[in-house]
Parts: C-alpha cells; structure tokens; sequence
C-alpha cells in the first residue's frame, strides 16, 4: 500500500520536515508517518492505512510535491480514515472516504455562484495571546470593498484592523466586541459576486475536519485549532500577514517581539500537532523549548527533555519565591479610582518586569558635547524643510549608534538561550520608544545604518506618527537589534532604561541642557546630551560599556567622526 502526499492546495516549497517513522514499524492508520512544511504551515501525514512500514522514499529536506510516494507499506488495511493520506488514482468512493487537506480555494463551480457566502476568518497572528474584538466596524446589510475594515482586534501585542478582503455585503458579523478569538475563528460572513479574491488563494493549507473529530484528531494541523467546521460550498477569506489593512500596535515588548534567537522565527513554533497537544498536556511552553529535530523543529523528546530539566533544576530558594507586595484596601485611607490599564500598558509590564528579572542590567551615564552638532542641526532646517522633514538629535543619535554597534558588535547582539554564545546580528535594526496615549511602542527603523540624516528622520517621524495612529504593521514593530529610548525634550537629567530583552543594550536619552564646561583656561558654555546605557552585564562588561560611552559621544561631539 502506498502512502501519498495529499492534496496540499497552492502552498509552496513544501519539504519533508520529520520523519516519524522506521522500516519495520507497526503503524496504525492514524499515525503520522512524516511532517511536511510549507511557506505557509507544517502538517503531519497520517498513513490512512494500517501496516508495516515497508521502505520510506522520501528524506528529511526532500522537496514534495501533491501525489508523490512517501511511504509503502507491506500489509494494507483498505479503511481510509479522515485527514489521511490521498488513496491511489484507482481507489473506489475517494471523494467520500478522504478528507484532504483541502486549501481555502473553492471550485470552479463555486467560483461560477452569482452570489455565494465568503467566510471572514482570523489571520494568523503569531506569537500573540489572548486576542479579542475591541471593535466592529461594519454591520449586517453595509456594502463593503475589499479594504474596508470590518473589525479591530487587539492582542497582547498588537491591534490590527480586519479588512473584509473582497467586495460585497455584510451578511452577519459573528463576533461581538469582547469576545476572544484565534486564528481561524469566523468572524463575518459576506455576499459576494464575482471572482474570489487573492487573499483566498494564498491562504495557508487548511485540512478540513468534522466537528466530531476536530479536537481530538492528531493529524489535523495546529492552523485549523479552534475554526469552525465550514459548509462545503463557502469560500474563506483569510487576510494575509502584511496585507496593505492589517495594521499592528505593538507594544514596546520589552522582551518580546523577536524573541527566541536560536533559530526558529519568534512568531511561529515549529512542532507538529502531536507535539503541541503534549505541549498543553505537560503545560510547557513550546516557545521556551530548543528543537532538535530538522530546522529547529521540536519533537516529542524535546518536550519531555524540557520537562526533566525544570524539574531537576537545583532549588536555590529566592527564584520564583519573591515576596508578594500585601494586597491593601486603599479605600480605608480615602477616596480612590480604579483605572483599568490599556492592554498595550499591561503587556508592556508584563515584558518590562520579565526583562527586568532575566536580563543582569547595568546603566552607565556619560554626556556628549553636542554644540556642533546642534549648530550643524540649524543650519540644516531650510534644507531640511524644503526635503519636508524636520531633523531632530535623535536621527544623529541613531546614526552614530550605528557607527558604535558596527565597532562593538556585542551591544548588536542577543544571547542564546543556554547563554553560551553570542547571536551576533549583522543588521542594524533600531527601535526606538514612541510615548502614545495607549502606552509605549517601539517601532524600528530597517537597516538604519544605510539611512542618511533626512532619511532617518523621514522615518523617525512616520513610525512615531503611525504608532500614534495605531497605523503600525507587524513588520514596523519587531527585528529591532539595539533600542533607543529618546525622552528627548521630555525632561529629566538621566535615567535607567530597562533592557528590551532578547537585546542586550539599550540607550536612553535626556533633554540636553547648556552647561559651563572647563576648557583649561575658562568655563565655556557647552550644549551637553545626557547619555544612560544599558546594557546585560553577562553579555557586557563594565569596561566595554565605558567605551561604547566614549566612542559614541566623540562621534556626537564631532560628526567628521562618522565618516572614518
Ligand atoms: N534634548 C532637548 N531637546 C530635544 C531632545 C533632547 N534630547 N530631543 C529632541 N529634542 C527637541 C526636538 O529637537 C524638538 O524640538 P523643536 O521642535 O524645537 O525642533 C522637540 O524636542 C520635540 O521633538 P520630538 O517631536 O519629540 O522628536 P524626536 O525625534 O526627538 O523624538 C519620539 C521622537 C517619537 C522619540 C518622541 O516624540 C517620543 O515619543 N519620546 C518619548 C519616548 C519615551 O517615552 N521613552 C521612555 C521610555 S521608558
């Protein structure tokens, strides 16, 4: 008997991820006999019969296509269960007895509908939690573009606007404001005539399940978790990552939004779904676990070994233990107010507290002479105004920030997670912190080092503008290699960043003020710019901290420095 790659819709790229699998092995017709993974999602595939593993003709990494032999086995047990493998050509009732994993694109005859109903689905939203409706922008019966927006729904993370995807009618929103959703959940339902739309066919694999075996089917795939069940005839629209609506409004993510360094992209954890409902079993956080398997993937072995190693992890006592801060009725003492925080404010506690406990910070504080620099930064504004930018110290900061990290290639770095090595990162992605009246954001600026003075301004005003607005995307927010934190004209003399963990440095900066300064004859008065570095102590010494300090202030001191 022959086992198949079943139907994989338009994903592409798809490559043998996991073999799960021994010649020899007893198998049953549910059992995963590889793990295929796309561009898009990974899927298991079940043998669909039960046997004897006879030979395997793929490998790990081998490139598959629909149709192609993965795995024959000796003795054939004619039953197809759902979500198993695609029969041979020949097989009698396919259509009835295979479930495939059947991509969001519908058929032609469906296509050929004057009017068919188009499901409104969760996108993916990566890393992030407890996502929920905070608004709905359209109601039953509202003629709808493919752009407009018909709801918002906010994580711990991010917010991001639902587009609807294609034209049509709104013919039932789904969801009400508050409720939790996850991707694949439904959202809305439209009418539409006409064409499906691009966001339909790029949409990730999704294998259809009935609502009997959905939770509790090991082959379905993680990206189906919590959808519903369909009607055959509806079509999903699921908006793409990165579609021109989907915004995001990251937090600052003091520790969060490029974590995990050690391979696996930080929003996506490469397991298969077995491995993931273990996973929940055990309650461990796959992202904390280091895959072993091809491209970082994590098996089940790496769960239990996650598990034995907290386990036997020496109790120092202190750890975990910190004493909790009493809970007090205020209200004895006078008259209070209970405001709830903003979910941008509440997750970014939460990352400043987790990169306040891991990361071993120290904060060292210089100023720089920045008086011509400033009187550089005058003469600029004609040319600066007519480029329709306004210049600020902050884009100079960035730029010589970038000449230093290049230097000192540890403070544009991350530790791995055994904190062994180094990750040392060969972009010059920089954040920097936006004050919004949701709480704190930290955009990033690609490749800043490439970026000239206007340049970086352009940018600097645009994302803190886009921040403001709730106009961030995904990709404005995360990659971030070093941080700023520009309290600008803000006040203070200097302060303690915290760390935006996985990062191991951060620079504040203070409002510059005129200061005498000894020139060895006389005080002079000098614009100085109060500089607070950050950094992890395990990743950075106290000595190479002092001359991050100094390399960066003569560069601020004397711009000419930038060009050696
Ligand atoms: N000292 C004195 N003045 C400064 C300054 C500094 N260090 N940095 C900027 N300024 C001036 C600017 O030149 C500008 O003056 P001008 O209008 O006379 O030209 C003014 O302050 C306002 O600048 P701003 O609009 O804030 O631009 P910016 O490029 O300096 O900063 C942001 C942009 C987004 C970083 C800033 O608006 C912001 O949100 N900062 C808060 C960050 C924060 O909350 N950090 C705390 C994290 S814990």
């Amino acid at each position: 008997m022959d086992i198949l790659i079943p139907d994989i819709g338009d994903a592409e790229d798809v490559v043998v991820v996991e073999i799960c699998v021994a010649v020899g092995d007893d198998i049953g017709a549910d059992d995963a006999v590889v793990v295929i993974e796309s561009d898009k999602a990974s899927m298991e595939v079940p043998a669909g019969f039960a046997g004897r593993v006879a030979s395997i003709e793929v490998a790990l990494g081998d490139e598959v296509r629909q149709g192609q032999l993965i795995v024959r086995l000796e003795e054939a047990d004619a039953q197809v269960t759902k979500g198993a493998a695609a029969p041979p050509a020949d097989a009698p009732d396919e259509a009835e007895t295979v479930a495939e994993a059947a991509p969001a694109e519908p058929s032609p005859e469906a296509n050929a509908d004057p009017e068919t109903t188009v499901r409104v689905e969760m996108p993916d939203v990566g890393e992030a939690t407890d996502v929920v409706v905070i608004e709905i922008s359209a109601k039953k019966g509202d003629r709808v573009t493919s752009d407009d927006v018909l709801l918002v729904v906010e994580s711990d993370k991010a917010s991001m606007e639902i587009p609807a995807g294609m034209a049509g009618v709104v013919q039932e929103i789904h969801v009400a404001e508050g409720d939790p959703v996850v991707e694949g959940s439904l959202l809305a339902t439209l009418f539409v005539q006409g064409a499906i739309p691009e966001t339909a066919k790029t949409r990730p694999p999704v294998q259809e399940t009935s609502s009997d075996d959905a939770s509790e089917t090991e082959d379905a795939p993680e990206t189906n978790d919590g959808s519903e069940t369909t009607d055959e005839t509806d079509k999903k629209v699921a908006p793409e990552p990165g579609s021109p609506k989907r915004a995001a409004h990251l937090t600052n993510d003091k520790g969060g939004v490029d974590s995990d360094e050690s391979g696996a992209p930080a929003d996506r954890v490469y397991a298969g779904p077995a491995v993931r409902r273990l996973g929940r079993e055990l309650g461990v956080d796959l992202k904390q676990v280091r895959g072993s398997g091809a491209r970082g993937r994590i098996v089940k072995d790496d769960v239990k070994a996650f598990v034995k190693t907290q386990l036997t992890k020496p109790d120092r006592g202190g750890g975990g233990g910190i004493p909790e801060v009493p809970a007090i009725d205020f209200k004895r003492f006078g008259e209070i107010e209970l405001q709830p925080m903003t979910r941008i404010q509440s997750s970014g506690a939460t990352n400043l507290h987790r990169s306040w406990l891991n990361v071993v910070h120290v904060t060292q504080h210089d100023d720089a002479d920045v008086t011509e620099m400033e009187a550089f930064r005058a003469t600029l504004k004609g040319e600066a105004e007519a480029a329709g930018v306004k210049v600020t110290p902050l884009a100079f900061i960035i730029k010589a920030c970038c000449q230093v990290l290049k230097a000192m290639p540890t403070f544009n770095a991350s530790l791995d997670a055994q904190g062994r090595n180094f990750i040392l990162k060969k972009y010059y992605h920089i954040g920097f912190a936006v004050d919004t009246d949701q709480g704190l954001v930290v955009p990033v600026i690609r490749n800043a080092d490439q970026l000239g003075i206007f340049d970086l301004s352009r940018q600097i005003a645009d994302l803190a503008e886009k921040a403001r607005t709730r106009k961030l995307g995904l990709d404005d927010v995360q990659g971030a290699s070093f941080t700023i934190s520009s309290l600008g004209n803000l006040g203070g003399t200097g302060f303690t960043p915290i760390v935006n963990a996985p990062e191991v440095a951060i620079l504040g900066v203070s409002r510059l003020a005129i200061q005498p300064v000894w020139n060895g004859e006389t005080f002079e008065p000098r614009k100085l710019l109060p500089l607070s570095l950050s950094y992890d102590h395990r990743a950075i010494n106290g000595a190479e901290g002092g001359r991050f300090m100094v390399m960066l202030c003569d560069l601020l001191k004397d711009l000419r420095r930038l060009t050696l």
